[in-house]
């Protein structure tokens, strides 16, 4: 099977001109201009960008959390995160307390097989790691799993102690992997959880309110400056706000190796999000409409995102992922309607991130064409070893194309079919209206959407090993 894209204006991280791209089976054999070439099938992308897809390196599909399980399972969240321009994720395994991480892994394994529609890898979260387990790193790596994430939040369910993540991350240093950190004083902010459900603040806003974001902060300085002692690179996973991107900041200006991402959800959405009224009639939990907006770290004030804008635009931040971690407001939000606490933490939006982001920093003047590339495909593939597999458009490289109309509008809603295929009862961004449309996405040389339909299937997705962790770049 071969492909022939004419006439697109490719873009990756560093390249911009008008060529053809030639693809035989799964892969890009030939770039240039007028290509001499028969093709099966031939698509015209004048007016296009043609970029490489995107990369999420921050997904949780069909995920036990909270007392339910993430409302995408690896079918529905790969097939709408496609529709959206993304054609790799990688997912987080889940190790069960007590149990090895390899049992994790299969486990994980089994969720996505015969099922995803787009290729995958996965990080390990690690939940505890004796000395007599340290063994299983090394040959999760071996599995192509090179990256751990730790959580400082979340106690009695995924927190480790400052030993256990000094253990893991000594570890994972001499084996050349990366150690993802979800940076919160999880202990402090059960504390103040307490004092607040005791004040009878049980409403989804005491989420927020209830995660100051010193307690960030502090989880990101205290990470990194245990990751430095250890000798292993750190990436603070979902960085939320002005607080913790400073200890990024620092961290980088002496020179550690600090890497960190932040989601569309703290750039587009803030604080006042939790205030929304339901529009529903009153005493139909008619303050409960906050809820599909409790996530870890919580939505912040506004101000914070032009912070994270300039973190983006100087490279402190190095990616964009989502975090997609989907609950349906009517059945599972709700198990916190009468405490905050108990409210599923995450929110949907794996489809609508490469959309937000070319509408929010290249149309709105914050991001080149070239960086919004870079934030949405190529850094995680660097960072996350998948690089120049995926992250790029090259001879050789996997052919993971879209075909992008940079004048399309969309007002993203969960009643538009253009927008909208996630397994999920709201969109978190529902009336905001993007410029710039994923509309024909290639995976692996096979056109897998196009004209808003899907042409993929359920298990046309592979596992991808992924590789050690490559340096800084
Ligand atoms: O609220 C969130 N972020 N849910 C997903 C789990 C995590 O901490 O990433
Ligand atoms: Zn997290
Ligand atoms: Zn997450």
């Amino acid at each position: 099977m071969s492909l022939l894209i004419r006439n697109g204006r490719v873009v990756t991280a560093v390249d911009d001109y008008h060529a053809d791209i030639f693809v035989e089976d799964e892969t890009v054999s030939l770039i240039g201009r007028d290509l001499d070439v028969e093709a099966d099938r031939t698509i015209d992308a004048s007016g296009r960008l043609v970029i490489p897809g995107g990369v999420d390196p921050h997904t949780h599909m069909d995920m036990p959390f909270g007392g339910t399980t993430s409302a995408d399972d690896f079918e529905t969240g790969t097939r709408a995160a496609a529709f959206g321009g993304t054609t790799t994720i990688v997912d987080f395994a889940i190790q069960t307390k007590g149990h090895s991480t390899l049992e994790g892994l299969e486990t994980w394994h089994e969720k996505a097989a015969g099922k995803a529609g787009i290729d995958y890898g996965f990080h390990m979260i690690v939940t505890d790691m004796e000395d007599d387990r340290l063994w299983e790193m090394r040959r999760l790596a071996d599995e192509g799993v090179t990256s751990y994430k730790m959580f400082m939040a979340y106690p009695g369910v995924l927190y480790v102690d400052d030993g256990t993540l000094f253990r893991a991350m000594r570890k994972a240093g001499e084996d050349g992997t990366l150690v993802c950190m979800h940076a919160e004083n999880g202990i402090v902010i059960d504390e103040i959880v307490k004092i607040a459900l005791a004040e009878g603040k049980t409403a989804p806003k005491y989420h927020a309110l209830t995660r100051p974001t010193r307690m960030e902060a502090e989880g990101v300085h205290r990470s990194i400056a245990i990751a430095e002692v250890a000798g292993v690179p750190v990436y603070i996973v979902h960085l939320s706000c002005a607080d913790a991107l400073e200890q990024v900041t620092l961290a980088r200006d002496r020179g550690a190796q600090v890497f960190a991402e932040t989601c569309p959800q703290y750039l587009f959405l803030d604080l006042s999000h939790y205030d929304r009224p339901s529009g529903r009639s009153p005493g139909d939990h008619d303050d409960f409409e906050g809820a599909k907006y409790v996530m870890t770290p919580p939505l912040r004030e506004k101000w914070n995102q032009e912070h994270l804008w300039r973190g983006l635009g100087f490279g402190d931040l190095q990616s964009i992922s989502t975090d997609h971690c989907p609950f349906c407001f009517k059945d599972q939000k709700v198990l916190g309607v009468d405490d905050f606490s108990k409210i599923p933490n995450g929110g949907p939006g794996v489809e609508n991130r490469m959309s937000l982001v070319y509408n929010g920093g290249v149309v709105g003047g914050r991001l080149s064409v070239n960086k919004f590339v870079e934030l949405t495909s190529t850094a995680a593939s660097k960072l996350f070893g998948l690089f120049p597999k995926k992250g790029t458009i090259a001879v050789g490289s996997d052919a993971d194309i879209v075909v992008f109309n940079p004048d399309r509008r969309e007002t993203i809603s969960i009643d538009n079919p253009h927008t909208h295929h996630m397994n999920v009862d709201y969109n978190a961004y529902e009336g905001t209206e993007v410029q710039g449309v994923s509309e024909i996405v290639i995976s692996r040389g096979r056109v897998v959407v196009e004209d808003n339909v899907w042409y993929g299937r359920a298990g046309g997705g592979n596992f991808i090993k992924r590789g050690l962790f490559g340096g800084p770049f």
